[in-house]
């Protein structure tokens, strides 16, 4: 087995799941490659040691550029907030690296599309990390609209809700500064909703949205994190994003979407859903329950009708198969290293994994097309 050496840029949340995954990756799923934790980057470089010490990193960098410019380094990983993902990228894209991006993929469409021009030229493999295509009842769903069980689709309903704002006291985070995060409850997770919708169905080609900040001014946050100064500043700061977008979509194959990002809605922690409607069938898929997908059919015979639940916990059901015996259920986790393990595929095979930058890019322009048509008033077209 050859090693790949990764730079993991950014050391929090979503550097500890993405770490887990290049751990765990070749135990399940042994290939030609396996990762090799070489250097973890964050500012502080405490933190970072602590965080190299955890999850078994190498070395440790405080300057991502050194981190990106390393002749030992094939593979960046990007785990920071979105205002840094451009930059990054087209870093490692100059130096040759293969590159791995944390979702939304940019702050804008012109930086995802610069983004995705410089992988292409610098004919690096890339991949954006929209996991939740990685869970199996999620990949099962897809192959169930693709060999035709579903008929053709009508309605697309996505939402994506959490809650872990509605407290008015809740600092002032990254998340809430347009600057750093682009956008709120949209691109956080609304992109994933959206990312889910364009693979599931189809390509979305109009949207007419709201956007609503509900809670304008938070607490500076005592650590001083985010754009807004020093440690220890008191005060309140303004929160220049939204709490919740939702909008009605066109998708290029004629059906219709309803979707909802928030984190205003009580009790829902993570509630990345679906529901889809065909001719033939329907579909419905909840995060918080991801071993289940529930399936009604037409062909089922009169007065048996109605949704079934499948645990897709089966071998020959995607992903399942490397893991445990039916009914030994997965989690959160194991959707980063689902995504490694295809990345890790795609660079044995010379392919491009998915999803990737040009995927990104066309969330992307969906999620600029929301913006405008919240400012608008108006239905507006993605850009293509
Ligand atoms: N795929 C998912 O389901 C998922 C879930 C959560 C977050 N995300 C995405 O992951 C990215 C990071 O989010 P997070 O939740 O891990 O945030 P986080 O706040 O937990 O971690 C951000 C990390 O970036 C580092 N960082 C910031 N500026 C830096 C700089 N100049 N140089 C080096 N490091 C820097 C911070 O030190 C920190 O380690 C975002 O794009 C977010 O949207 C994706």
């Amino acid at each position: 087995m050859a090693e790949i050496n990764i730079a993991l840029i950014g050391y929090k949340f979503m550097g500890k799941a993405h770490s887990n995954a290049y751990r765990q990756v070749s135990h399940f799923f042994p290939g030609k490659l396996q990762p090799r934790l070489r250097v973890i980057c964050g500012r502080d470089r405490a933190g970072a040691k602590a965080a190299a010490r955890q999850y078994g990193w190498e070395e440790v960098e405080t300057d991502w550029r050194k981190a990106v410019e390393r002749r030992d380094v094939q593979v960046v990983d990007i785990c920071t907030p979105g205002n840094l993902h451009h930059d990054i990228a087209l870093a490692a894209a100059a130096a040759g690296k293969h590159v791995i991006c944390e979702k939304p993929l940019a702050n804008s469409l012109a930086e995802a599309r610069a983004m995705l021009k410089a992988v292409e030229k610098a004919g690096v493999c890339h991949m954006v990390m929209h996991n939740y295509r990685k869970v199996p009842a999620v990949a099962f769903a897809k192959r169930l609209i693709e060999d035709g069980t579903m008929g053709d689709i009508y309605h697309y309903h996505g939402a994506y809700l959490q809650d872990w704002i509605m407290d008015p006291n809740f600092p002032l985070v990254w998340r809430l500064d347009k600057k750093v995060a682009g956008s709120g409850a949209l691109g956080d997770i609304g992109s994933h909703a959206l990312d889910l919708a364009q693979y599931l169905n189809s390509d979305i080609t109009a949207v007419a949205s709201q956007m609503t900040t509900f809670i304008k001014e938070r607490p500076l946050p005592a650590d001083g994190a985010g754009a807004w100064g020093a440690k220890g500043k008191k005060g309140k700061g303004k929160v220049t994003v939204d709490d919740d977008a939702n909008f009605l979509a066109h998708f290029k194959n004629g059906s219709v979407g309803v979707f909802e990002a928030s984190r205003f809605c009580g009790g829902r922690r993570n509630y990345n859903t679906f529901q889809i409607y065909g001719s033939k069938g329907s579909l419905a898929f909840n995060l918080e329950r991801m071993n289940e997908l529930e399936l009604y059919s037409q062909a089922d015979a009169a007065g048996r009708q109605g949704f079934r639940t499948i645990n897709v916990t089966e071998s020959h059901h995607p992903y399942v198969g490397a893991w445990w015996p039916p009914g030994h259920i997965i989690g959160y986790e194991h959707t980063f290293i689902h995504a490694v393990h295809d990345f890790l595929v795609a660079l044995e095979k010379d392919s491009l994994p998915e999803p990737n930058f040009r995927d990104g890019a066309r969330d992307q322009a969906v999620l600029e097309a929301v913006e405008l048509s919240a400012q608008s008033g108006r239905w507006e077209k993605v850009a293509r």
